[in-house]
This record gives C-alpha cells, structure tokens and sequence, in this order.
C-alpha cells in the first residue's frame, strides 16, 4: 500500500465518512471497493456491511 491519505469523519447519529483514496479490502486481501468517497456502517444493522445502506434512520440510530 502506498499513498493512503484519508479522512474519516463521524457523521451525527450515522455512518462513518471515508475521503480520499479508499480501498476496502476482504479478509483475502483483495479490494471489494474502491472509491473517493464511502459510508462504513457504524450501527451495525447494515444488510451490505461493512458498508452503511441507511438502516440507522430506520432504527433511529443514537452514537451517544
Ligand atoms: S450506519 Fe448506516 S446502516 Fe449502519
């Protein structure tokens, strides 16, 4: 890996924000996204983890 300048930001009540050259890879190694900008579940109620598909409006998700 090489270059890795991200920024992750943790959005009220949501998701985190991943900005910059991401790359999410599998327990293999290989990339399975890659994209300037992405959403990780934090709630844990994803149906498409590690990625956020919007389940915590749903279940009024509170970070504290
Ligand atoms: S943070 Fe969005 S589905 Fe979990």
């Amino acid at each position: 890996m090489n270059n890795i300048d991200i920024k992750v930001t943790c959005l009220k009540d949501g998701p985190l924000m991943l900005e910059g050259n991401v790359k999410v890879l599998n327990a293999s190694g290989e990339i399975i996204r890659e994209a300037e900008k992405m959403f990780l579940c934090r709630c844990g109620q994803s149906n498409n983890k590690p990625f956020c598909d919007g389940k915590h409006k749903q279940i009024n998700f509170s970070a504290g």
